[in-house]
């Protein structure tokens, strides 16, 4: 069973040429710095002239319950960087990648791993000559102090081409992110597999927040069980517009309350981040079903409501932080 390589542990060398800079350090971001080659694996810093030291130090209890010190490097050049893993919050995306596009080879595969939609197409079209992936990925982490990284269940990650030059990368950053031990996959079709992940968080995230509760709880919820049929309607009528292919209203029903079932216990992505006072990704979640079924000129009256509300709500540390 692979291992995250921590300080006490390094991994083998033998990678030394191939640096993979981490850009964004919340957690999934740490997770995958703690799988990747020790040596040759850093974060890219948002403001260099802030970092008060040349290395990040975080502990990582890996999907076994064992501990880890992790130590990586904060990378100030990029010239070298062979692949970029974008693991900022959806938001932050184009304003985080802007400032340092310029100082990566061309060559360079950057692959995002946002939530929702809108903002991998956002930096495809942006640099639509670079290399861009995207990745959806099951692997389960979260963050519940700040430097303190727990990979609470494994899973998989698919990635796939956005752009022209992306898709002739990504068998070598498949090959270069399995040096991790995380299971990694190509996919081509990398929208639908998000378009699948964004139904789901479509119906569970929103009303995780609204009702400032653990998952399964929103199953028997008057808010959930009064909207989620008209909400799967519109995802259906989208998904089907976007020429995708299609699933009925009945199956992102099941497909939801399976998902909210399995993961009853978990506090959502989107209640984490009202638990610890930061933006929620609702714009590229139900905002983003809302803003593009109006451009395709369909109603998705529930998805607006749900986004409106999320927007609405004020962000409340919370000491029950556990996921
Ligand atoms: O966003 C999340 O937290 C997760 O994708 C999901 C599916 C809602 C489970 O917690």
């Amino acid at each position: 069973m692979p291992s995250p390589q921590s300080s006490s542990s390094p991994s083998q060398s033998g990678y030394g040429d191939d640096p993979v800079a981490v850009l964004g350090a919340g957690a999934l971001g740490r997770l995958w710095a703690a799988y990747l080659p020790s040596e040759t694996t850093g974060f890219v810093p948002r403001n260099a002239s802030a970092l008060s030291s040349f290395k990040l130090n975080y502990h990582l209890e890996d999907d076994r319950g064992r501990e880890h010190d992790i130590v990586r490097r904060w990378l100030t050049g990029l010239s070298g960087t062979s692949l970029l893993l974008v693991t900022t919050k959806a938001g932050d995306t184009l304003d985080a990648l802007a400032p340092i596009i310029d100082r990566l080879p061309a060559p360079c595969p950057i692959v995002l791993f946002q939530n929702g939609l809108g903002s991998q197409q956002a930096v495809a079209e942006r640099w639509p000559g670079r290399p861009v992936l995207a990745a959806s990925t099951t692997e389960a982490a979260n963050r519940p102090t700040p430097d303190r990284v727990v990979h609470a269940a494994r899973g998989h990650t698919w990635i796939g081409a956005l752009t022209e030059t992306g898709a002739a990368v990504t068998s070598a950053v498949i090959r270069q992110l399995a040096r991790s031990g995380l299971e990694v996959r190509g996919e081509e079709r990398i929208l639908e597999r998000l378009w699948g992940k964004l139904a789901v968080n479509a119906g569970i995230n929103p009303f995780t927040a609204i009702l400032d509760c653990r998952n399964g709880d929103i199953l028997t919820s008057p808010l959930f069980l009064d909207h989620i049929d008209a909400l799967c309607d519109e995802l259906a009528n989208l998904i089907e517009a976007e020429g995708l292919p299609s699933h009925s209203p009945r199956e992102l029903r099941d497909n939801i309350e399976r998902v909210a079932r399995n993961t009853a216990a978990n506090t959502s992505s989107m209640r984490g981040d009202f638990q610890s006072g930061r933006a929620t990704e609702i714009d590229y979640i139900n905002g983003y079903v809302a803003r593009r079924s109006r451009e395709l000129g369909l109603a998705a009256p529930v998805n607006q409501m749900l986004a409106d509300r999320v927007r609405t709500l004020v962000p409340h540390p919370n000491p029950e932080r556990s996921s």
